[in-house]
């Protein structure tokens, strides 16, 4: 698939076929997804994919802060990636102290990078997915066990897309969003 035709054609999908995406297809997109750039080549992003259906409901039920829609989404996907990064390198300095005025921000720049290039990839294997940014981190911990020293700065429901070829939500123009020195 031609880049021009992955981007534009990359949709979030929120319904998804019941039947699994096998994990040499999960493998597939992460060995692609690794190569997203990230600071100091720190690669910090870790993605760890729940499939096991009680987690995922739970997850659903308790963690998005009752937002019904993110609740059936994740309950059709056939895994959630929680996206995480490990914490403390990222945008820091060997001694531990910020190396720019955002802080620790860079970690989410990164996590942010690496989830589209994922999307991408995915959507390239045929998988669908929609980043979920409305969810509570703590609520996820108490189900997921995350490791110790990761965060999590977002969820990907994943699976096989019910439907393809959707048109793409509005997009501002180039002209609106671009401009060069004068
Ligand atoms: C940071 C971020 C958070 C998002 N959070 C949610 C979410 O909680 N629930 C959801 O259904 N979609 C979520 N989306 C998906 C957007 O709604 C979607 O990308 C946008 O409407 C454009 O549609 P498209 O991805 O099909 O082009 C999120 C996207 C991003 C980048």
């Amino acid at each position: 698939m031609k880049i021009d035709t992955c981007i534009k054609e990359r949709r979030s999908v929120r319904k998804f076929l019941d039947n699994p995406v096998p994990h040499e297809v999960y493998e597939k997109i992460v060995d692609l997804a690794r190569f997203s750039p990230s600071w100091k080549n720190s690669q910090t992003v870790r993605y760890r994919i729940v499939e096991n259906k009680e987690h995922k409901s739970r997850i659903a039920e308790t963690s998005v802060l009752g937002n019904p829609f993110n609740e059936k989404t994740i309950n059709r996907a056939s895994a959630l990636v929680i996206l995480t990064v490990v914490e403390n390198i990222s945008g820091y300095e060997t001694d531990g102290t910020f190396s720019t005025p955002k802080e620790d921000r860079w970690e989410v720049f990164d996590a942010g990078i690496a989830a589209q290039t994922f999307c991408l990839a995915a959507h390239a294997h045929d998988v669908g997915t929609v980043i979920i940014g409305v969810f509570d981190e703590h609520e996820i911990k108490k189900i997921y066990d995350v490791p110790a020293g990761e965060k999590i700065i977002a969820l990907i429901a994943a699976g096989y897309p019910q439907e393809t070829g959707k048109v793409a939500p509005p997009r501002k123009e180039v002209e609106e969003i671009l401009s060069f020195d004068e």
